[in-house]
Order: C-alpha cells, then sequence, then structure tokens
C-alpha cells in the first residue's frame, strides 16, 4: 500500500467530499429520466456545486494556487503558484442519462509541467492517483500500464465526435481511424469519460486510448496517471503537445508507436 503525500490527501478530501453530493444527486438524475423536461439544468447545478465544493476544500490548504476550471474558468491568485485543474464531473453526458460511468478529476500544473493527479470514479470506488517520479496507484495499490505487446491483443478506448464538436474533415479522418484500429485490433471501447479512460490505460485495462479536440480539464490528471504507470502519451505526431493541443494518444510503451502507425494509414 501506498503512503499518500499531503498533497494527494488534499486532492482527495476535495474529491471524497464533492463526491458525497454527487452521488446523491446522482440518485435524483436517475428519477428524473422519465420525466420530458429531462434532467440537464439539474445536472448542470450539480457540476457547479462539485466544483465548488472542490475549490473551497483545496483553497483551505494552499490559499494561493491558481485554477483552471471546467465550470468557474480561469483564477489567479499568484502567477508564481501553481494551478489546480478541475473537472467537477468528467462524464456528464453519462451522468445526465443516468449512466454509471464518470468521475471527479484534479491535477496539478507546476512551472507547466504536470506534476500531479487524481481521478475518482465515485461509482466503483476507485481512487486512482499519481504524483511525477513517484508512480501510480488505484485505492493505494501500484498500478502499470499493460504488458502487451501486439496490436491484435489490444483493446482500445476513444471519443467518437460527437454534435457540436470537430469538423467534416475531422470526422471523416475519425471514421477511417476508427476503422483501422477496430480491424487490426481486438476491438475498440467509447465509455465517454476522457479522464476514466486515461485511468484505465495506466490500470492496463486498455491497451491504449486516442481522442481529438478534448479539454484540459478532461485529461491532465489522466496524463499524470499514464506517464507515472509507464505508459506513453502525445499527439497525433508523437510529440509532447497532447495537453497543450488536446489531441491524445496514450498507450503502453509497446503500443504507442504502432497505434500512431494505425491511426495514420
Ligand atoms: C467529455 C468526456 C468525453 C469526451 C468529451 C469530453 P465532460 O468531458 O471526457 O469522454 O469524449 O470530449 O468533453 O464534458 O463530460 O467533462
Amino acid at each position: 500500500m501506498a503512503v499518500k503525500s499531503a498533497l494527494i490527501n488534499v486532492m482527495f478530501s476535495a474529491a471524497d467530499k464533492a463526491s458525497r453530493r454527487m452521488m446523491r444527486d446522482f440518485g435524483e438524475v436517475e428519477n428524473l429520466q422519465v420525466s420530458r423536461k429531462g434532467a440537464a439544468d439539474f445536472v448542470s447545478q450539480a457540476d457547479i456545486a462539485a466544483e465548488a465544493t472542490i475549490r473551497e476544500e483545496l483553497e483551505k490548504s494552499r490559499p494561493d494556487w491558481n485554477f483552471m476550471m471546467e465550470e468557474g474558468g480561469s483564477v489567479q491568485n499568484d502567477k508564481e503558484a501553481p494551478t489546480w485543474i478541475i473537472d467537477p464531473i468528467d462524464g456528464t453526458t453519462n451522468f445526465l442519462h443516468g449512466i454509471p460511468h464518470f468521475a471527479i478529476s484534479i491535477a496539478v500544473l507546476k512551472n507547466d509541467k504536470l506534476t500531479a493527479g487524481i481521478i475518482y470514479d465515485p461509482c466503483r470506488n476507485e481512487f486512482f492517483h499519481a504524483e511525477q517520479g513517484t508512480g501510480a496507484f488505484v485505492n493505494g495499490r501500484r498500478m502499470r500500464v499493460s504488458g502487451r505487446r501486439q496490436m491484435a491483443d489490444a483493446l482500445f478506448a476513444t471519443g467518437i465526435p460527437f454534435l457540436g464538436r470537430g469538423s467534416e474533415e475531422t470526422d471523416a479522418q475519425f471514421q477511417e481511424e476508427l476503422n483501422r484500429v477496430a480491424k487490426s485490433s481486438s476491438g475498440v471501447r467509447r465509455f465517454g469519460s476522457a479522464a476514466l479512460d486515461l485511468a484505465w490505460v495506466a490500470a492496463g485495462r486498455y491497451d491504449g486510448f486516442w481522442e481529438r479536440g478534448l479539454s484540459p480539464w478532461d485529461i491532465a490528471a489522466g496524463i499524470v496517471l499514464v506517464r507515472e504507470a509507464g505508459g506513453f502519451v502525445s499527439d497525433f505526431s508523437a510529440r509532447d503537445l497532447a495537453f497543450k493541443s488536446g489531441n491524445v494518444v496514450a498507450a503502453n510503451s509497446a503500443l504507442h508507436v504502432p497505434l500512431l502507425k494505425t491511426l495514420r494509414g
């Protein structure tokens, strides 16, 4: 079992506190499925409330740090200090539809580098964490990326472009990539939370993941997890620009290049 650092404990407590109301709200959302109006307004309130709780908790322990948040935007307290990157509910569409697959994601950006990340899946009670140079863990147990070396044995995750995302050109590109990866591997999954997709690559459940057009809060913590679990994360041209561009290709070390090549065709 790993001993969590003080920083990870702060992140964990914030996620834990926010998750309690989140799970009550999720129960409510399941009831709202049958209503004609749906649960959209309720869910955006749940998202905002979770983010407020996380921010309040983090601010108590690090009052001068900055924030980059999905709901609340950027807050600068001290430009020399690190930045918290927060996604209160990654997988909001799942949450809205009563599907139990979403997560809280919190990362630390320090001197332009992602140095720590936690992802908490409240439905499975799985707490993933990683800090630069100290490895990656799930519920305190060390995690490593998978050891599979052949595309034919590998299972990948991706994100399918949806309404308001991408262009005709990138949609066609995605369909071709999906065909190529699906036909050369054991399969492709689309579960709807990029944060959990990356956490599951770090845990060795998926062998790799790719998606374009993601936001910093969707991927910041997941990038730290995959790297600390021994995997590689890049953009589609193998550059260390996944976080900056939002275009992510992540995989274990043996399959990162084969996945990039398959995507390129
Ligand atoms: C979304 C999820 C999803 C991905 C979308 C993201 P959100 O994040 O990560 O898997 O395909 O591109 O926007 O909106 O639920 O925080």
